[in-house]
């Protein structure tokens, strides 16, 4: 029976191994963390993260060939095959600081799995790492080897979080790039076989190491770019006239350019994106190669500029003060069907919204008060944020957010609403109560464009929705730059 070990249970290594664990019943599938309550949440009836059908998958499997443990070392040390799936942050101090990976838990991993390791093993890396990683870690891994031998194999996740499960029982394609010996191209065809179980043969894809962890990044950062792409023409949109959702759907109907991951918002989040883009800038920056550099950073610049367009809009509608004015916020995760708030572009839209002075009341269906406080009085890593969207002090906060049950109780005596989050509850709730609870004029700003603003205009609302023509009182009230 093969043994896989998986280093870190977090939003890609827990789902992913639960599908290996599902679709591979003769291989014994561990999942192991150093965070203790984590370990338990997924023993647990109520699993760590939210991710529609994972409960459905771990059930079936968990006590069968799926286990969780803080027991790090012993399943390490039994393992053929052991995953890395520990975080990797972008540095906040020192070389590279904002820009280059953190790979402090990376190595901290590679040197326990040395010191543990008594029989051969092939090393996986899955979470995202700088191109060349693999072979840091080869290096630390043959000079504390005692004799044990070991291949390293780059199998990048593409998952999106909220379509997990989906994502993994269908991927577009798996990705498995070793180094170019026969003792590299038989560690990738044992892993290949492992998802072989389940994935068209055509689907899985494999090349040599670096491109497999460039394509990660490259991947992340095409993504990215469409977003910021289709956001940039939303400004221009506003300022014509023209429709963004129109102007996608056009764009997007050409086969070259496809119609997906085309949809305006108020700027991309997720613990990906952002982070892998400034990895790829720091890495073009260490070659030598700045106006590379320069272009896909602009891919960030257009994506805090959209967060700061979108506060700016709602500042300069509600007369240039929102002091004082209580404002519904529907939505903090990311993205629908999960509660993940990491870089969710709702903490810079609030911390503007804070910084002038509003009250806000937040209401998202899968994200805590505790969790909300804590990304609000978050300090940020500031490599180029503007000042006004610093954080606010524990105490201004307390009095400036609060948690509401539920949407409506979040716009009652709001003059305004919010929404940031696309949850598909957004779309059917009953706009007339919220607006017959709020003060007049009462304003809606739709960072995600899930509300008809037709329909909302007849019930009274001014109603901004991102790179849809303006409505007329938004413009008489342009919004500063
Ligand atoms: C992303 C990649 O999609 C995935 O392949 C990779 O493995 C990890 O990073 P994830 O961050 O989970 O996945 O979610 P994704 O669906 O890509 O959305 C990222 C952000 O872009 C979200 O904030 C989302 O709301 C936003 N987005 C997405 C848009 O604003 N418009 C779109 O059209 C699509
Ligand atoms: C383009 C558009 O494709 C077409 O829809 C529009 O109506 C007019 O402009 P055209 O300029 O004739 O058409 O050719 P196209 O095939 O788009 O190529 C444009 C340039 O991009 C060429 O120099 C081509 O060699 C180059 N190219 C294209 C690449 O370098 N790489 C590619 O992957 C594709
Ligand atoms: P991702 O989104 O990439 O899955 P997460 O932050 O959700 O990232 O998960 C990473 C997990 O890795 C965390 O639960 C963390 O506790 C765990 N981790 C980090 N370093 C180690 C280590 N050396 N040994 C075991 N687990 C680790």
């Amino acid at each position: 029976m093969v043994k896989i070990c998986c280093i870190g249970a977090g939003y890609v290594g827990g789902p992913t191994m639960a599908v290996i664990a599902l679709k591979c019943p003769a291989i014994e599938v561990v999942v192991v963390d150093i965070s203790e309550p984590r370990i338990a949440g997924w023993n647990s009836e109520r699993l760590p993260i939210y991710e529609p059908g994972l409960d459905d998958v771990v059930r079936q499997c968990r006590g069968r060939n799926l286990f969780f443990s803080t027991e790090v070392h012993r399943h390490v040390g039994d393992a053929d095959i052991v995953f890395v799936s520990v975080n990797t942050p972008t540095k906040t101090c020192g070389l590279g600081a904002g820009k280059a990976a953190d790979l402090t838990y990376w190595e901290s991993a590679a040197r326990m799995i040395a010191d543990v390791s008594r029989s051969d093993k092939i090393v996986v890396e899955k979470s995202t790492v700088p191109v060349k990683t693999a072979e840091a870690i080869e290096k630390i891994l043959v000079h504390n080897s005692r004799g044990v031998r070991y291949q390293i194999l780059s199998n990048p996740e593409f998952l999106a979080e909220g379509t997990a499960v989906q994502d993994l029982f269908a991927p577009d394609r798996v990705l498995i790039g070793g180094r170019e010996t026969p003792e590299g191209r038989a560690a990738v065809d044992k892993l290949r076989d492992v998802y072989a179980q389940w994935v068209p043969p055509d689907r899985i894809i494999t090349t040599n190491l670096w491109s497999a962890e460039l394509s990660k990044l490259a991947a992340n950062a095409f993504l990215a770019q469409r977003i910021s792409s289709v956001n940039a023409i939303s400004a221009l949109c506003e300022a014509t006239g023209a429709d963004v959702t129109e102007v996608a759907h056009s764009v997007g109907r050409d086969a070259r350019i496809g119609p997906r991951f085309l949809s305006a918002s108020v700027g991309f989040g997720g613990s990906c994106f952002q982070k892998d883009i400034l990895n790829l800038v720091y890495i073009c920056e260490c070659y030598g190669l700045p106006e590379v550099a320069a272009y896909w950073r602009e891919v960030i610049r257009i994506n805090d500029h959209q967060k700061s367009r979108f506060v700016n809009r709602v500042v300069s509608s509600m007369f240039n003060t929102v002091a004082g004015k209580k404002i519904a916020v529907l939505g903090f995760a990311f993205k629908k069907d999960t509660g993940d708030t990491r870089e969710t572009p709702a903490i810079d839209v609030c911390n503007g919204l804070l910084g002038d002075k509003a009250v806000i009341s937040i209401y998202d269906p899968q994200v805590t008060g505790e969790q909300v406080s804590r990304d609000l009085a978050m300090n940020k890593f500031d490599w180029d944020h503007p000042r006004h969207l610093q954080p606010l002090s524990a105490t201004d906060l307390a009095k400036q957010v609060a948690v509401a049950p539920d949407a409506y109780e979040a716009a009652r005596d709001a003059h305004a609403v919010c929404i940031l989050t696309e949850w598909d509850e957004f779309r059917t709730l009953d706009y007339k109560r919220m607006f017959d609870a709020m003060h007049k004029p009462a304003f809606i700003f739709d960072g995600r464009n899930v509300v008809d603003p037709a329909k909302l205009q007849e019930i009274g609302f001014v109603v901004y929705a991102i790179g849809k023509p303006l409505d007329d009182w938004l413009k008489d009230m342009p919004a500063v730059a």
